[in-house]
């Protein structure tokens, strides 16, 4: 990660989204400036007391949660405690963080500090659009204040997971996700075609088990659930994509993608079936209808495959606030 860099994490926590703020977190040279929360795997006020565990489990309760949106720029909202629990976390039913979420709510936080850090902050979406498209209306010049903004959703050539075309990120609000694609800033998207393929497994979640921090035992708990969902419904196996991890780990420069052209990516906003499907031009012939409104996005489609070891090496990593056994 650039040493200026500061990272505003939007999420849903949720499983993979807790895995994706320990993952940052136990790299020293990562700073997070913030962490805001929107609906999506569960309410956004139960996913700001998610945030606030994780951060409260590794000593960094000094970093401010702000609360975002509650439901979509249509008013509705789709919830997912049958892949994330009905506390977000599993079902493992933790007490209350000691601390609050700040009183400032998420998109004004936003466009705050990208305003006292012109230049300096990446935006790092793993939840539904809606809070970034919220702050672009606040403050219209928000893509010449946000050095890059990478967000994991969408679903190329490979099905969606929540209709068989939409990813559940960019289904939950189809319209905020095309408002912050077209907004005009540099964009990574991570879409399935990539975080389906980097997966943690039931060996792995043992490791953390075994290892008995005080993370790796939060973190083998939560993904109790999460492997049995996937495994019901999508590997036929004890083993889960690494959905916003992977996507963290891209946005720190950890992971280099093997496969990630920069192409037009639209997203349909229709009510039809295709409502929430992004359509990347992936094509080498006919390429770009400028006409289309499509913005430029790089599409990360390919990564090596190794990940899972690699977030599961960071858990069980000696860092200080990763507190090794
Ligand atoms: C995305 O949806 C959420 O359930 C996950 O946290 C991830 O951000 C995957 O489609
Ligand atoms: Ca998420």
């Amino acid at each position: 990660m650039a040493s200026e860099e500061t990272l505003i994490v939007d999420c849903d926590t949720g499983i993979d989204d807790a895995l994706a703020l320990l993952y940052l977190l136990g790299d020293p040279g990562v700073r997070i400036g913030a962490v805001t929360t929107v609906f999506g795997n569960t309410d956004p006020g139960t996913a700001a007391l998610n945030t606030l565990r994780v951060l409260e489990l590794v000593g960094r309760s000094d970093i401010p949660v702000a609360v975002g949106a509650e439901h979509n720029r249509r008013g509705s909202r789709h919830l997912a405690p049958d892949v994330h629990g009905a506390d977000g976390l599993g079902n493992t039913d933790l007490p209350a963080p000691r601390t609050s979420p700040i009183a400032e709510p998420a998109a004004e936080l936003i466009v705050r500090m990208a305003r006292e850090n012109p230049g300096t902050v990446h935006l790092l979406a793993v939840g539904p659009l809606t809070n970034l498209a919220a702050a672009l209306q606040l403050e219209p010049e928000l893509p010449r204040l946000v050095k890059h903004v990478t967000i994991m959703g969408g679903a190329m050539l490979h099905p969606g997971n929540v209709t068989p075309v939409a990813e559940a990120n960019i289904s939950n609000d189809p319209e905020a996700a095309r408002i912050v694609l077209r907004a005009g800033w540099p964009v990574t998207l991570v879409p399935l075609d990539a975080t389906m393929t980097e997966a943690i497994t039931e060996e792995q979640r043992r490791r953390l088990a075994e290892f008995g921090s005080p993370v790796t035992t939060f973190t083998a708990a939560i993904l109790d659930l999460y492997l049995d969902f996937y495994a019901q419904h999508a590997f036929g196996e004890r083993k889960a994509a690494c959905h916003d991890p992977l996507a963290a780990a891209i946005a720190v420069g950890d992971v280099e993608p093997l496969l990630a052209p920069v192409v037009p990516v639209d997203v349909e906003t229709g009510d039809g079936p295709a409502r929430g499907m992004t359509i990347a031009d992936l094509r080498g012939q006919y390429r770009g209808f400028p006409e289309s409104g499509a913005a430029a996005v790089r599409v990360v489609l390919e990564t090596d495959r190794a990940f899972g070891d690699r977030l599961v090496d960071r858990l069980c990593s000696d860092v200080p606030n990763l507190g090794a056994a």
